[in-house]
């Protein structure tokens, strides 16, 4: 038996990234093993998009849980060792920039595994954000860096990345996307009766909801928007106590709703007249889908989601105004789509992985 590729994913925005790989590797008869790390846990976090995504149950799931931020890397790590150590694994595959990523990769560097980072070379340049630390050192330890948008290539370039670890593939997040598009046709609860045209809100960054005054100003701009028109939020476990303290509450305008599977959400989204949202993927997903974005935050790591998208950074007092700008029709998405959001990154990934180290 050949040593396996080793695949580690933890937390909601993975497991869309890693099931076109995992599936390619399939076809290609390719030894591999999926590990999930627990990081998210929850059914709506976590199982649904398993179900959803034709991702193969985990062989193993680490069970770390919630914690502090060096609770929950170091827990990752911890489990972890032991496992690579038993495994010895050809490759470790890491996706994106959740602290599964970050501990997966330190561990498999100590134990001079190779390494591969998919969704390589973003940046926001913006360390405040925990996730700008877990890219900026999973790029440094990665032996492949499997790139989503050519600006990613240039980041990693001025990091002095060599050109031999550079590989500019695509997005596999959206080959799940064009992949699932057909299935985005679902009506969830939240829609009925719900008046066109409606927003999608999501929030969760903790530079929006970790503090009173942040979550008041994200419960005024959400007030401020419902104004306008009806506005369905999902809402991540994270922010919901200091938002609820903040005055958030449903309402028919205003459908406050647990967090929904990729499916359900997508489909939302897909007859939304505008996305306000926080999150990294959603900016990307809207872009794909010509859906107007509003994005809560100061930078973006995804630029090209601006120069080739929906996208717009703004501060939450703009979120209204901005809305009506997009309701009057003075708003058109740009033509282009970024290149190589083709539908195939998985299968270029898989290629270069099955090459490399599907027979060792
Ligand atoms: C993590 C990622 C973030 C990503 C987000 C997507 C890091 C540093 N952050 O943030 O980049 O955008 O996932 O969702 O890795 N919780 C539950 N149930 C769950 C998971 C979490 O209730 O299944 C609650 C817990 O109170 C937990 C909190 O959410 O403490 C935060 O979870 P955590 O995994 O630490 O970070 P996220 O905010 O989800």
């Amino acid at each position: 038996m050949t040593s396996p590729i080793l695949h580690i994913v933890g937390a909601r925005p993975n497991f869309m990234k890693a099931a076109p790989v995992v599936v390619a590797l399939s076809e290609r008869g390719v030894n591999q093993k999926l590990i999930h790390t627990g990081q998210h846990y929850d059914a709506s976090m976590s199982d649904v998009f398993f179900e959803e995504l034709g991702l193969p149950r985990p062989d193993y799931n680490l069970g770390v849980g919630s914690g502090s931020h060096a609770q929950q890397t170091g827990g990752i790590m911890i489990a972890l060792e032991p496992l690579f150590s038993d495994l010895e694994p050809a490759v470790v595959v890491v996706y994106g920039d959740v602290n599964s990523t970050v501990a997966a990769a330190l561990v498999a560097a100590k134990l001079r595994i190779p390494l591969a980072h998919v969704e390589a070379g973003l940046r926001s340049f913006d360390n405040s954000m925990p996730e700008e630390i877990n890219r900026r050192v999973t790029d440094e330890l990665a032996d492949l860096l499997f790139v989503t948008a050519p600006e990613g290539i240039d980041n990693l370039r001025v990091d002095g990345a060599s050109e031999d670890r550079v590989f500019f593939v695509g997005n596999p997040m959206i080959d799940t996307l064009l992949g699932s598009l057909p299935r985005f046709d679902r009506t969830i609860a939240a829609m009925d009766d719900l008046d066109k045209p409606y927003a999608v809100a999501t929030i969760h960054r903790p530079s929006n909801v970790d503090d009173a005054e942040s979550a008041r100003r994200i419960v005024r701009m959400l007030s401020d928007l419902c104004d306008l028109l009806p506005v369905v939020l999902p809402l991540h476990p994270r922010g919901r106590a200091n938002l609820a303290a903040q005055g958030l509450a449903g309402s028919a305008r205003l459908r406050v709703i647990d967090p929904i599977g990729y499916l359900d959400f997508m489909s939302l989204v897909r007859h939304a007249a505008l996305v306000v949202t926080d999150s990294g993927g959603i900016q990307e997903e809207t872009t794909m889908l010509g859906i107007p974005c509003l994005t809560v935050r100061r930078n973006t790591e995804r630029p090209i989601t601006i120069s080739h998208g929906t996208n717009q950074l703004i501060e939450p007092g703009e979120a209204a105004s901005r809305a009506r700008t997009i309701l009057s029709g003075e708003w058109a998405p740009p033509p282009d789509k970024p290149p190589l959001w083709d539908g195939h990154a998985g299968d270029r990934i898989a290629e270069i992985l099955a090459r490399r180290f599907g027979s060792q």
